[in-house]
């Protein structure tokens, strides 16, 4: 049986993996699982704490950082009642702090409406600030073992390379709705995020290595040009460079902040931007809600 209803099935959409392929996919790729500790628990918190810290950042950077920030919040609760300050003087170092703040804002709701628990109901994860149905959909399979099909920027590569076309956010989601292996969900979509982050990889995929080879129609034809992936729905496009960007010098000041308080006078020396800018950028954290200005000072909230 698969997920995704009668108009849904492997033969009915382009670039879906048919049941005996899936099972030896899955077969392939089950001891071959990278050993990540968010992949020991089942505890649905510390998944989605896992799961918006891995949205951008490397899996070697996440691991001591996931740990520090559950050893210091083991529950929402203790995140929700904690200053956004803390929140953020632990998130530092993974980068994109608005992530820390919604991931607040969420454990706060589930508080509220959820008894401190997490939802595993799709709608109500949905309607958590800043989950998307990436994040709603890994709760449901990683911590409650549901079968929905996460596309991630890996998984959703690996589709449209085995469909050999772009697909639509639509065409992904249907593709990995057909082809996720009922009652195996929690390991499908950990041995497909692994193989897509692993062998699928957005530049010299290791099409030699992946069970997925003989299906891909991108590999079957010879890696033609362009890439069926570039451009295509949930793969992430290559980041803009880092240096010079208002996120690095955003970052270098509440790398600052994180010490302690900072004058307005010193916003030049440590953006290292024109005072304009550097104004312009802290009025920019002040108005996501991340550093607040009081005194001709900043500070973190
Ligand atoms: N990226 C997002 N979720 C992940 C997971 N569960 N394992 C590895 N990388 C991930």
């Amino acid at each position: 049986m698969r997920l995704g209803g009668p108009d849904v099935s492997p033969t009915s959409r382009i670039g879906g993996i048919s049941a005996d392929l899936a099972d030896a996919v899955l077969a392939w790729g089950v001891p071959r699982l990278r050993a990540l500790p968010w992949r020991r628990t089942r505890d649905p918190w510390q998944v989605l704490v896992s799961e918006v810290m891995l949205q951008q950042t490397q899996v070697d950077r996440v691991i001591p950082k996931w740990l520090a920030f559950l050893d210091a919040y083991p529950t929402p609760a203790e995140c929700a009642t904690a200053s956004l300050g803390d929140v953020l003087r632990l998130w530092h170092g993974l980068g994109y702090p608005r992530r820390a703040r919604n991931l607040q804002a969420a454990a706060a709701a589930c508080v509220e409406r959820h008894d401190g628990r997490i939802p595993s109901d799709l709608a109500e994860l949905l309607a958590l600030p800043g989950i998307g149905p990436y994040t709603a959909r890994a709760v449901r399979v990683f911590a409650y073992e549901l079968d929905d099909a996460v596309v991630d920027t890996n998984i959703a590569r690996v589709y449209a390379r085995l469909a050999g076309e772009r697909l639509t956010a639509r065409h992904v989601q249907a593709n990995a709705d057909a082809s996720a292996v009922v009652g195996e969900g929690w390991a499908w979509n950990q041995v497909l995020m692994d193989l897509g982050a692993q062998l699928c990889r957005p530049r010299n995929p290791a099409c030699g290595e992946c069970p997925l080879a003989g299906a891909c129609a991108w590999s079957q034809a010879g890696h033609p040009d362009p890439d069926p992936a570039a451009g295509s729905a949930g793969v992430s496009t290559r980041q803009a460079p880092f240096e010079g960007s208002d996120r690095q010098a955003r970052g270098r000041l509440m790398a600052a902040l994180n010490l302690g308080p900072v004058s307005d006078d010193r916003l030049p020396e440590i953006t290292a931007c024109p005072a304009p800018r550097a104004q312009r950028l802290a009025a920019s954290l002040v108005a996501d809600g991340l550093i607040v200005a009081a005194n001709g000072r900043y500070r973190l909230p």
